[in-house]
């Protein structure tokens, strides 16, 4: 991490000074509202995980340029990747990397997310408004979540209008979040709704989404989906297509993805209209079952009867994972992540995993003391670490498996002011958090 850091200095630092000069002058085919919005994504980097380039019918400048590789979560997860299988160029980058070979091996998300920039060519503006005020899991195979926001209400009105401009689909009413939620049902026959059950199998649609909790086609298992690889990763449940697209929108869409989005990786399956017309009486009509089970309930943390090293914790925990938001400003030109001197809309706490040290300096309160992470807070029996690691197993339970789990689960969004750890990430295993809780109750030495 450290190493991939220092490289191309100079070059980035011009790429950095672009991209904040950039905003000052692309704002011309923005209006004011839809400008604020462009800022807000900014100042927020939606960039560092997000593609948002303007669709063609839009001034290129109104997209937001791409985040520099050396911030950009998924630019350089994918960047590093890509040598996969590339001999030579892995020979190449261990001459100046010499971890790349445990980084291709380590690196498993981050490396392909939805694209905002024509989204709202298919999603309606009211949807994502109210996705931006509690985000949720729509997509099962992708084990990744989106962030909370810690945005105001007029804020993120502002990147909705800009994610519709952008799109190249101008709404003349602003989008707000009293705006009428799913559309009337319609009146459809069960005969039609069957029908449409056998056109959506017999096109294979169920190779690649799920609906509802339902396992529409016996044995595909999560497995199944995660071999599917790419194509398959970004599938949304389609129990939501019946509050996020217009009932024209999905016809149109399942007909020719790419004609709607462009960026979409869903493929062309040639179907008449007819066909996606008998397929949306059924997504869009079909009651939807859920899962009876609920999700479990995160375990007990138990403590491991070995002595654990602080490089173990460091190698499987901190230096992995949390380095990338929490890091040492220092060995990073002044960028210390997003939990230590601020980013992805957070002011930062100026927490520090990437080092010894830091971790023992723990956070900065707002009164400006400094809080011990490694100590429980009154009333608590975990040390705050492992409280805050607990909090996304919570987070997780609610709304990391919407295919399985009931409505109020997927519902309750993440508190924004109290985010679990490691944020948008999935929960740490057990074993994980068996490592670092032993390593603090056998005195957190270095
Ligand atoms: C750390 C990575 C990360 C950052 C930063 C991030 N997002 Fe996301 N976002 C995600 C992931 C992952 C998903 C997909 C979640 C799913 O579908 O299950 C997502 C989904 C979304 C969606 C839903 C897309 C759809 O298909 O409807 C919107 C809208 C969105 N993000 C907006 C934003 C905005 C605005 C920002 C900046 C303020 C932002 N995101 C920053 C990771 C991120
Ligand atoms: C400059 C390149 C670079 C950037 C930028 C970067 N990462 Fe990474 N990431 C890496 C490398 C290299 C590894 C493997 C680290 C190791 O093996 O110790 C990694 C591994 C990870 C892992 C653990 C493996 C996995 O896939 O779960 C997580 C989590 C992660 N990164 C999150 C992030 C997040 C969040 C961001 C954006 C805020 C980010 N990274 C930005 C290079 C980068
Ligand atoms: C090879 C995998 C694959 C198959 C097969 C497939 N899809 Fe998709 N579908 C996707 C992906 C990936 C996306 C989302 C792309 C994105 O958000 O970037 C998608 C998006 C959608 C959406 C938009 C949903 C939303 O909430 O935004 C609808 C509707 C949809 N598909 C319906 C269908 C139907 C109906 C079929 C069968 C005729 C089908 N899909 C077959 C992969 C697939
Ligand atoms: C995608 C970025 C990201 C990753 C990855 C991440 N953090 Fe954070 N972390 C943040 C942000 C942003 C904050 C500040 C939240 C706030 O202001 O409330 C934070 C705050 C924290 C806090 C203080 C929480 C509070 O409520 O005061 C702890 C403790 C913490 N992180 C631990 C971790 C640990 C341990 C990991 C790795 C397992 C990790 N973080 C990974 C972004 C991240």
């Amino acid at each position: 991490m450290k190493a991939v850091a220092s490289s191309a200095l100079a070059a980035w630092a011009l790429l950095v000074v672009l991209v904040i000069a950039l905003p000052v002058f692309a704002d011309a085919g923005l209006n004011q509202q839809e400008a604020e919005g462009r800022r807000v994504m900014q100042r927020a980097q939606c960039n560092r995980c997000h593609e948002v380039s303007a669709s063609d019918n839009r001034p290129a400048a109104d997209g937001l340029p791409r985040a520099p590789r050396e911030q950009s979560c998924v630019d350089c997860h994918t960047w590093i990747l890509g040598t996969r299988g590339d001999t030579q160029a892995i020979e190449r980058q261990r001459r100046e990397y010499p971890d790349w070979d445990r980084y291709l091996q380590n690196i498993v998300h981050l490396t392909r997310l939805p694209h905002l920039g024509t989204v709202a060519r298919r999603v309606e503006p009211a949807f994502l408004r109210r996705y931006l005020d509690g985000p949720f899991d729509l997509r099962p195979h992708l084990e990744e979540s989106m962030v909370p926001l810690r945005l105001s209400a007029s804020e993120k009105d502002a990147v909705v209008a800009y994610l519709v401009a952008l799109s190249g689909r101008r709404s003349s009413t602003p989008p707000s979040v009293n705006e009428a939620g799913s559309p009337k049902p319609e009146v459809v026959s069960q005969v039609r709704i069957n029908e449409g059950r056998r056109a959506f199998l017999g096109a294979g649609c169920a190779m690649c989404h799920v609906l509802g909790g339902e396992r529409l086609v016996a044995g595909f298992t999560p497995s199944f989906f995660k071999a599917l690889g790419p194509q398959a990763m970004l599938a949304p449940n389609l129990q939501f297509a019946r509050e996020r697209l217009k009932r024209e929108t999905f016809v149109a869409f399942v007909q020719d993805p790419q004609s709607i989005d462009p960026h979409v990786t869903m493929p062309n399956l040639g179907l008449s209209r007819e066909q996606a017309e008998s397929i949306a009486d059924f997504v869009l009509n079909t009651p939807i079952q859920f899962a009876v089970a609920p999700p479990p309930v995160p375990p007990a943390v138990p403590l491991l009867d070995r002595e654990v090293p602080y490089s173990e914790v460091h190698r499987e925990v901190f230096g992995l994972i949390c380095v990338h938001c929490h890091m040492d400003p220092a060995s990073n030109r002044g960028d210390g992540g997003a939990g230590n001197t601020g980013g992805l809309g957070f002011k930062g706490k100026g927490l520090v995993l990437e080092t010894y040290a830091g971790l023992r300096r723990g956070l900065r309160r707002p009164d400006g003391t400094r809080l011990d992470v490694l100590v429980p807070r009154p009333g608590q029996t975990e040390s705050f670490l492992v409280e805050v690691l607990l909090r996304r197993h919570e987070e997780a339970r609610r709304d990391g498996v919407p295919a399985f789990a009931t409505p109020d689960l997927q519902r309750s969004p993440i508190d924004p002011d109290a985010p679990g750890m490691p944020m948008g990430l999935p929960p740490l295993s057990l074993s994980k958090l068996s490592l670092v809780k032993t390593w603090i109750a056998q005195g957190a030495r270095p």
